[in-house]
């Protein structure tokens, strides 16, 4: 079977990871990427964990002339996983257009590319926040989708309206994982999450705070529905959605798709509350993280977590690691990354 996958925005924090579970499963990955948040550096250490170093090209998918060029020279592509896009959901607020700009035109770019170079096989990284606060709980994939509360939101959604109707009117195989809250790192914390500046999410923000870097984690409400008042979110392992994306691909290179444009949710299917993950994070690493309650944060929906049925029949995936294993793994990575700071 050929077995030459193209990795859009693998020196990423999601690519990096399933780059490396695809080349441990035997697949040659290809990595394109314009750096824009990223460090070829990540290539090295992709080749100290796996003993390979994938194929690199530097390119922006909004260059199509470089794209077809890039396909023109590799022929032998049997399948795309792509992740390449802006995705930080407060600055697309600020700059929607630098958002849609960059996420449908790299992703139509692509999909034109695909098709001129005849491959027919596309993983799309897609986000639960396709489905807003949903009316039910756990979310399943035919809850309806609603307006995102961010333009970084919407192009997630509108991409997939795009692969969804490209899938009907040509020979593209494609599907879309919507992903709940990937947090965590590799076991051997040489690769993980790169916030560049002040982090937005979570579990960085937590862990830089226990190392020191920031002075207090800002807990953003306490008067929602839940248990005890805080966000509840679906957090999965960044190497449980690295080992889906490898059971997304083979299953379209081995033709078992149902439909040429499928979907899942890809989530533990359990929630925990920001003061869930603060108490376990300070339980696994021993760590006092100093926080305080603040006001709500803008466009935040109260609770989601998953229904990840679909994707544990249909793909044989099933998230194997628990809070604890994410969260120490976040924090192996911080501290890695503190001592090559001091070395
Ligand atoms: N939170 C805090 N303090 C912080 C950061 C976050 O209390 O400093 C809370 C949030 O209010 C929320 C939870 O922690 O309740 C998780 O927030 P994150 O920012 O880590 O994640 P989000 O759920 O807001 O966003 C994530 C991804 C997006 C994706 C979205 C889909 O980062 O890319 O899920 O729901 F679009």
């Amino acid at each position: 079977m050929a077995n030459k996958i193209l990795v859009t925005g693998g020196a990423g924090y999601i690519g990096s990871h399933t780059s490396i579970v695809l080349q441990e499963a035997g697949f040659e990955v290809h990595i394109i990427d314009n750096l824009s948040n990223s460090d070829a550096a990540v290539m090295d250490r992709i080749a100290e964990i796996t003993g390979k170093i994938p194929g690199f090209t530097q390119l922006d998918l909004c260059n199509s002339e470089d794209l077809h060029a890039f396909f023109d020279k590799h022929p032998d592509i049997a399948g795309v996983i792509h992740f390449a896009a802006h995705k930080s959901v407060n600055e697309s607020s600020t700059y929607p257009l630098k958002y849609y700009h960059n996420n449908l035109t790299g992703t139509i770019n692509l999909l034109q590319a695909m098709q001129r170079a005849n491959c027919h096989n596309l993983v799309f990284s897609s986000s639960c926040t396709v489905y807003g606060q949903p009316d039910q709980l756990p979310v399943s994939e035919d809850a309806p989708l609603k307006k995102a509360f961010s333009p970084y939101g919407n192009t997630k959604r509108m991409c997939e309206e795009i692969i969804h109707d490209q899938a009907e009117a040509d020979s593209l195989q494609a599907v879309a994982l919507r992903y709940f809250n990937p947090i965590g790192a590799h076991h051997s914390a040489r690769i993980g999450e790169l916030p560049v500046g002040i982090p937005n999410n979570l579990v960085p923000y937590l862990t830089q705070t226990a190392a020191g870097k920031r002075d207090s984690l800002k807990v953003f409400g306490q008067d929602y529905d839940t248990h005890d008042g805080t966000g509840i979110r679906d957090y999965i392992h960044v190497v449980d959605l690295a080992e889906a994306h490898l059971k997304a691909i083979s299953r379209l290179l081995e033709q078992k798709n149902k439909e040429a444009f499928e979907v899942f949710n890809l989530g533990t299917g359990t929630g925990y509350s920001v003061l869930d993950i603060i108490k376990t994070f300070e339980k696994v690493s021993g760590v006092r993280v100093t926080h305080e309650i603040t006001d709500r944060r803008a466009g935040d929906i109260e609770k989601v977590w998953a229904d990840p049925a679909k994707a544990n029949r249909e793909l044989g995936w099933k998230a194997r690691f628990g809070l604890d294993d994410m969260l120490r793994s976040a924090w192996a990575w911080e501290q890695s990354l503190a001592s090559r700071n001091d070395s």
